[in-house]
């Protein structure tokens, strides 16, 4: 079998994204352009990953790290100039793929299609599509026998051309001989003045080399990203790329318009999501479970059975058959045990909430570790930073913290203690201990009613006085 290279084009800089970051970096259902196509061709099993950068390089770099082989082309001279660059990487007897970094909806499939046509002898073979709409593509101009003849940019197209609407992907499989061989031959006579790798597909030819267009299986993947809007285009393509493969796995989407799941999103079967989610990071959703609406997950990790309603969840784990919101906020490097409820605003901040517990409405639990069976009242704060430092508070299995309660940390809550509602507590309560921390009430009877009578006496007295009577 020969050797196949993969070499992605990401050394132009998309000017027209008007951004301080590389375009192919930019995000599309949460993850870096670049990474999309790298992720579907690693599927494909090349020998090899090339891909060609220039300004801005460590951007890419960042994403790809060293799982590819960097070329640099130093000046953008053109598709065809940065394809030059990887020269000392192409041995002669291979297959060469060459993708753009900037059209991320690229299909392993179509890919391998292209390649087994390749290997039938073709020297190049194209990916095109037939669009609606052409502008600023490659025009495909087809010979008579159905081999691609050459291919027209848009600004060296004539009215003719223009009308064509087969255009050209940008990928394209090369008998690697083939291309080796054009390449010296480009030049940059055109009307953008650049080396134009669309240009070796007339020279591969006039080689007596036959070039054959594959088409697309869904012309809507063809499209690239150059500039914002087309980034959005591209992002809502991806987006029912994605749902759909979670409706086909058995997940129900309510309104696939208004969810959001991103690619590295893993979502178990039987899972409900409401209209308003969003799904990113890598957040793994477990079976049978209910998330939205209104709810953004950001890497949670959540197990079986779970309601998340109207809230948000970063970082963090949610076990089996917990109750979030609505309108919860937990926050990074939490973890709720199973069955426990976190109800309507409340948020919960690097704690660990025991299995069976329950802060149902309107709490801060900040630092803290909550044992099992706990029962928080509503509007309890633990006060977990003095100003300088953050403290821990511990609370015991089985302990009740009532209503509007002030746990001043560092403090502990031995198993079984009691605090009684409306205290703010500074010292720890050892286990089974009941601990009040609050003035006791006065009442002083008939005392309203008296106050009443005084102040009507002295107002009259006052009219009196200024001969208003
Ligand atoms: C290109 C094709 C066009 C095709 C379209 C499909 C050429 C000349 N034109 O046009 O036929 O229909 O893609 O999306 O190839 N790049 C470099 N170095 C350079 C110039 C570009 O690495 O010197 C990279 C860019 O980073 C980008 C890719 O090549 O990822 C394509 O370049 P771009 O300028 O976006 O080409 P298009 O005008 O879209
Ligand atoms: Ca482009």
């Amino acid at each position: 079998m020969a050797e196949k290279i993969a070499v992605i084009l990401a050394a132009g800089l998309g000017k027209r994204m008007n951004s301080r970051r590389h375009k192919v970096v930019h995000e599309v259902c949460g993850k870096p352009m670049i990474a999309h196509i790298v992720d579907e061709m690693k599927s494909v099993g090349f020998h090899r990953l090339i891909v060609v950068v220039g300004k801005l390089e460590e951007q890419v770099r960042a994403v790809l790290g060293d799982e590819v082989t960097y070329v640099r082309q130093t000046e953008q001279l053109g598709t065809g100039h940065a394809v030059m660059q990887a020269v000392p990487f192409l041995t002669e007897d291979s297959l060469t793929v060459v993708l753009y970094g900037d059209s991320p909806l690229i299909r392993r499939e179509d890919v391998l299609r292209l390649m087994s046509e390749a290997e039938k002898g073709n020297a190049t073979t194209v990916l095109t599509a037939e669009v609606e709409d052409p502008f600023a593509y490659g025009r495909v101009i087809r010979a008579t026998d159905g081999s691609v003849e050459r291919i027209v940019e848009e600004k060296d197209a004539d009215d003719e051309t223009r009308k064509i609407r087969e255009v050209n992907s940008g990928i394209y499989a090369f008998q690697t001989k083939a291309l080796l061989k054009v390449l010296p031959k480009m030049t940059a006579n055109n009307a953008q003045g650049e080396y134009l790798l669309t240009d070796t597909v007339a020279h591969i030819r006039n080689d007596g080399g036959r070039v054959l267009p594959v088409v697309m299986a869904d012309a809507g993947d063809i499209a690239n990203v150059n500039d914002r809007i087309q980034l959005a285009l591209v992002e809502k393509r991806m987006q029912s790329r994605i749902l759909l493969r979670h409706m086909q796995n058995g997940v129900t989407i309510m309104d696939p318009e208004h969810t959001y799941v991103y690619s590295d999103v893993q979502i178990g079967q039987d899972t409900v999501l409401y209209p308003g989610t969003i799904l990113e990071g890598h957040t793994v959703i477990g079976t049978d479970c209910v998330i939205g609406p209104n709810s953004r997950l950001v890497n949670a990790n959540v197990a079986d059975r779970v309601t998340v309603q109207s809230s948000v969840v970063l970082d963090s784990r949610i076990e089996e058959e917990v109750s979030v919101g609505p309108f919860a906020y937990i926050r990074p490097e939490s973890r709720i045990g199973a069955r426990a409820k976190i109800g309507d605003f409340v948020e919960i901040k690097k704690s660990l909430i025991g299995e069976d517990s329950k802060v149902s409405h309107l709490a801060y639990v900040g630092d803290s570790e909550v044992g099992q069976r706990v029962n928080i009242g509503c509007g309890v704060v633990t006060v977990n930073y003095d100003g300088f430092v953050k403290h821990k508070t511990i609370i015991g299995d089985d302990s009740f913290i009532g209503s509007n309660v002030n746990l001043v940390a560092p403090i502990q809550i031995g198993t079984g203690g009691y605090v009684a509602t409306g205290s703010t507590v500074t010292d720890d309560v050892p286990e089974n201990a009941f601990a009040i921390a609050r003035e006791r009430q006065t009442t002083k009877l008939g005392y309203v009613k008296n106050l009443k009578e005084r102040l009507r006496m002295k107002s009259q007295n006052g009219s009196k006085k200024n001969g208003r009577e």
